[in-house]
């Protein structure tokens, strides 16, 4: 099926920030929608988006963006065929001409590429996840299964999320030991309205942060980690057997290039750093650490790799930013043993099913992420589901940007009987 008409929409994303939109119509009249989302901590070697700089939402806006978009960009993909997502891609990559995606910025191609996507799952009448995991295994001649992902639950904010004065951005959990993909969001539910319930007791607010997760005025990761750990036994729930913690420290926003500089003047070398997360798991069942170190800090990395990576799952987010190249470099100097996925940050589908398959084939695992500012799309759980990543990131069980991404897959988990692995998705 052939496509007809491209246009876009300046909308917002959950901070009020304004974000693109892309309709792609076909010759049948089929019309689907892309949406971009954005972060806030971000890397600084991800795909850039372009805003307008002067006007409205102080220079925040896309609307003059759009308009070249709709202009210069878009007509080049009319009459194309929709299911030909790599040729798209291909020649989104091609008109872009950048390493980043800065000429037509990376908000308006990730917008076009997954409503492509959409609009080609829709003419051929498949769910969007089954589209996916087709496109996935003709595209690298594999054979994955879809599955149902493992959460990673953000239920308490802190860093750029927050303004309390948490250093680490996020304290997840991941219910690990539970036999269904509902049974596990249910246990992650429960102990986020317990959170709730144990903060209030002790007069913290109850407001959240930017991924729906409490932002509660404490100051260290014990004090999260012990409100978090009371938070479960008195849902119910036993601390490690049920239930493991999550962290991702963005360690890139506390570096200045020598050191991680704490709230309270406190300063780690890279070595420290790594000396204090390996105490903090022996205190509590850490299964997975995000961003531990700076983006730039290979050479710690390497060590946090060596020392914690037997055990732990250490994701790298802004380490590798879902570029293949970046990613491939890092493997061959044993960084990490896990990727975050963010589709923003390369701009493409095609290159995020790359860099998923690249991990797949070097034994890394994925985490399926949103972003801090996100939109009411849900594209993100077909993806997981469709590409066998093994995890989802998508933060705490509260405001619909990131229920919407639950909701659909606790859909697809009614219509299909997908495996969920829970604690063996991280024993791999
Ligand atoms: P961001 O944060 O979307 O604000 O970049 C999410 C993360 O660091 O994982
Ligand atoms: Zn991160």
């Amino acid at each position: 099926m052939k496509i007809k008409k491209i246009d876009a929409y300046e909308i917002l994303d959950s901070r009020g920030t304004p974000t693109v939109a892309t309709r792609v119509t076909l010759e049948n009249d089929i019309e689907e929608f892309g949406f971009v989302p954005s972060g806030a901590s971000t890397g600084s070697k991800e795909a850039v988006e372009k805003r307008d700089k002067a006007g409205s939402f102080n220079g925040k806006g896309v609307q003059g963006v759009i308009t070249d978009a709709e202009k210069s960009f878009f007509p080049a993909f009319i009459g194309m065929e929709v299911e030909n997502q790599l040729e798209i891609d291909r020649k989104i990559i091609e008109l872009d001409g950048t390493e980043n995606k800065a000429k037509v910025g990376a908000n308006i191609t990730l917008a076009l590429s997954l409503a492509t996507c959409k609009a080609a799952a829709a003419a051929k009448k498949k769910k969007l996840y089954s589209y996916i995991n087709t496109l996935f295994n003709d595209c690298f001649n594999t054979n994955v299964q879809m599955k149902m992902p493992l959460p990673m639950m953000n239920i308490l904010n802190g860093g750029a999320h927050a303004n309390n004065g948490l250093d680490f951005q996020e304290f997840m959990i991941q219910p690990v030991g539970f036999s269904s993909f509902k049974k596990g969001l249910t246990c992650g539910v429960e102990v986020f309205n317990s959170l709730k319930e144990t903060l209030d007791k002790k007069g913290f607010s109850t407001a959240v942060g930017d991924e729906g997760g409490f932002a509660p005025e404490i100051n260290s990761p014990e004090e999260a980690l012990n409100l978090i750990s009371e938070a479960i036994l008195s849902s119910g729930y036993k601390v490690e057997e049920e239930v493991t913690f999550a962290l991702d420290c963005a360690s890139t926003e506390i570096f200045d290039d020598e050191s991680y500089i704490f709230s309270d003047k406190k300063k780690f070398s890279s070595d420290e750093l790594i000396n204090y997360l390996k105490e903090l798991r022996k205190s509590y069942p850490i299964t997975s650490i995000e961003d531990a170190l700076d983006e730039n800090d290979w050479q710690g990395w390497n060590n946090l790799t060596k020392e914690m990576g037997k055990e732990t799952q250490l994701v790298g987010d802004d380490l590798f930013v879902t570029n293949k190249d970046i990613f491939q470099e890092g493997i061959q100097k044993n960084l990490a043993n896990s990727i975050l996925i963010k589709i923003n940050q390369i701009g493409t589908l095609t290159e995020t099913l790359e860099t998923i398959n690249l991990a797949k084939e070097n034994n890394y695992k994925t985490v399926i992420s949103h972003r801090s500012g996100e939109t009411e799309d849900s594209f993100i759980a077909d993806l997981a589901v469709g590409s066998g990543a093994g995890q989802i990131k998508t933060g705490a069980p509260s405001r619909s940007d990131r229920t919407s991404k639950y909701n659909r897959l606790l859909m697809i988990d009614s219509w299909e009987n997908f495996e969920f692995l829970g604690r063996n998705e991280l024993n791999k």
